[in-house]
């Protein structure tokens, strides 16, 4: 397997507005480059000004229902799509139903069938039918997880279910609402993230900053899932000013990957 670094892009926003419209460009500029290129969205606070920015574009008839197959990211084990908690809930409400994007033009990843290995490599099968992603809208855990890649986690983990780590338990613990939160995660693997031609990956908070600079300027390792994703050929960071403090792009843009 290759380890060459890909270019990498640091775009900084100082307002969420801002934040909003550098994601949605940066997403409307891969479905531009590859109409129909399969995309994976994660869920989470952090891409919700990206998701409304689109929604507002939409609404506003400057960007039409996209054109790919949207494909789920990950969902707790256990939770039904009727619970306004599961993560599938969240993107629909935030992403499909303001875009205006069927159901069956989803590739889901179910937290509740009876034999979770058939459905990951039921997904991955049906993510290959339509020729493997091309984007990947990210978020970054606290702890460097990309979906529920939770640490460690290697550039070949497969699409599987994993219990969830004690960060991603208390940065959960938010969705929850004092409800006891799911202990296992069901995710696309990082072997399939990293996949994508484009990796959109999206930060904001000052909380997030430490682990920002180890996953883009750090050495790759699976106790930070997000360093490998400098390996896609094109990865742009979405920041905020307080995840981006001291981070330029000189460090991102000339780091090498292992092996060059
Ligand atoms: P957040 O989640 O966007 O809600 O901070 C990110 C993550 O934990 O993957």
């Amino acid at each position: 397997m290759s380890s060459r670094a890909g270019e990498a892009h640091l775009l900084v926003a100082s307002s969420d507005e801002a934040f909003g419209r550098l994601g949605a460009d940066a997403i409307q500029a891969a479905w531009n480059d590859s109409p129909g290129g399969a995309t994976i969205l994660a869920t989470g606070w952090t891409p919700i000004p990206v998701f409304r920015e689109l929604a507002t574009r939409h609404a506003r008839g400057e960007l039409g229902t996209p054109g790919c197959p949207i494909v789920q990211l990950d969902e707790y084990v256990g939770v039904e799509d009727s619970d306004p908690r599961s993560l599938y809930t969240w993107l629909d409400r935030e992403f499909l139903t303001p875009l205006e994007v069927k159901a069956s033009g989803v590739i889901r990843l179910r937290g509740t069938t009876a034999d979770s290995e058939q459905e990951c490599r039921r997904f991955d099968a049906a993510v290959a039918a339509v020729g493997g992603l091309h984007l990947a809208v990210l978020g970054l855990g606290p702890n460097g997880h990309v979906g529920f890649n939770e640490p460690p986690s290697g550039p070949t983990a497969s699409t599987r279910v994993v219990p969830l780590s004690p960060e991603s338990l208390a940065s959960n613990a938010r969705y929850w609402e004092g409800a006891e939160v799911p202990v296992e995660g069901i995710t696309a693997g990082l072997e399939l993230l990293l996949s994508a031609d484009v990796v959109i990956l999206v930060v904001a908070g000052a909380h997030k900053r430490d682990i920002l600079r180890r996953s883009v300027t750090g050495p790759e390792s699976p106790e930070v899932p997000a360093s490998y994703l400098r390996r896609v050929p094109r990865l742009i960071v979405v920041a905020d000013d307080d995840a981006a403090a001291g981070l330029t792009q000189e460090e991102i843009g000339s780091r090498s990957g292992p092996g060059i």
